[in-house]
């Protein structure tokens, strides 16, 4: 990988990198084309990073199919896939780690203690194996895509981190390879997420700028619905995370929400 984007890099070509765990749906294909549209190649890595899943999570049933996958990558023209195995991400003797500070000490940080810590090692091999000038990442992943733009700058990385936005089933539900461990009745509840959120947006956009009520209110909409368990609702800063008690500049509403087995999150911008 990185000898074929060094090459293209000599060949005065810019490059742009998508990183994914595969299972690819719209979401990721969105960034993919935002990619071939202002890069001169588009490389998609899809790795399932062991080291960013707890304990108890879902690692060993994370939904994989390359071969859908490599099909949908070059319908979508990708120049390049790299999809390495988890023994040449982490050979014998691996013992690197990338760790952020406040950051990830809200939301999902709290939640999963050595996610982020998981993503910015692998994102970091990742941005070094394929050289990218340019690296997507889905606002739909809002504290993610933070943590990353600022590993780039605190670590001076020559790399461009651009956030795009979410894409949704017709319903409002958030696009997720984690969709499809949801049964029917599960499928049903899940769209009341982005109708909770959507609904603090419009509160937010009413005049109502105090956390706690506008975290009542979504908490208000959740707590009825049959077989969601919520797991946070949290007001944050839109660029450094941290939990607001009143919404003054760019913020979100961020949640966390157990529907039956599964954990989804999702979140919404308040803005007027
Ligand atoms: P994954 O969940 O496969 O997501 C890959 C990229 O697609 C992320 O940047 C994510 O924010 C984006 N994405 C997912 N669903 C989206 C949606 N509905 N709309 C827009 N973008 C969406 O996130 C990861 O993988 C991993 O943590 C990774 C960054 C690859 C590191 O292992």
């Amino acid at each position: 990988m990185q000898s074929l984007a060094t090459a293209w890099r000599a060949a005065g070509l810019s490059v742009g990198l998508v990183p994914t765990m595969g299972s690819l749906h719209e979401g990721h294909l969105s960034l993919v084309r935002k990619s071939a549209r202002e890069n001169d190649r588009t490389v998609v890595s899809i790795f399932v990073n062991p080291i960013q899943f707890g304990a108890n999570e879902d690692f060993d049933r994370y939904p994989r199919d390359l071969a859908r996958d490599l099909d949908l990558c070059g319908q979508a023209g990708v120049d390049a896939v790299f999809s390495p195995a988890a023994a040449e991400m982490y050979p014998e003797g691996f013992c690197s780690r990338v760790e952020l500070r406040v950051l990830t000490e809200s939301l999902c940080g709290t939640k999963r203690p050595h996610h982020f810590c998981g993503v910015c090692t692998v994102v970091m091999k990742l941005f070094h194996a394929a050289l990218p000038d340019r690296a997507y990442f889905g606002q739909k992943d809002a504290q993610q895509l933070a943590v990353v733009k600022r590993m780039a700058r605190d670590f001076n990385m020559r790399v461009a981190v651009v956030g795009a936005p979410t894409v949704r089933e017709a319903d409002g539900l958030a696009m997720s390879s984690r969709n499809a461990y949801l049964n029917a009745a599960e499928r049903a509840a899940a769209p009341r997420v982005f109708e909770a959120l959507s609904s603090a947006a419009a509160l937010y956009r009413q005049g109502v700028s105090d956390a706690d009520q506008i975290k009542r209110h979504v908490d208000e909409r959740l707590s009825g619905v049959p077989l969601l368990r919520v797991d946070y609702i949290e007001i944050v800063d839109a660029e450094t995370m941290r939990p607001l008690e009143s919404v003054t500049g760019p913020a979100l509403c961020a949640v966390a929400v157990y529907i039956g087995e599964t954990r989804l999150i999702d979140n919404i911008a308040l803005e007027v």
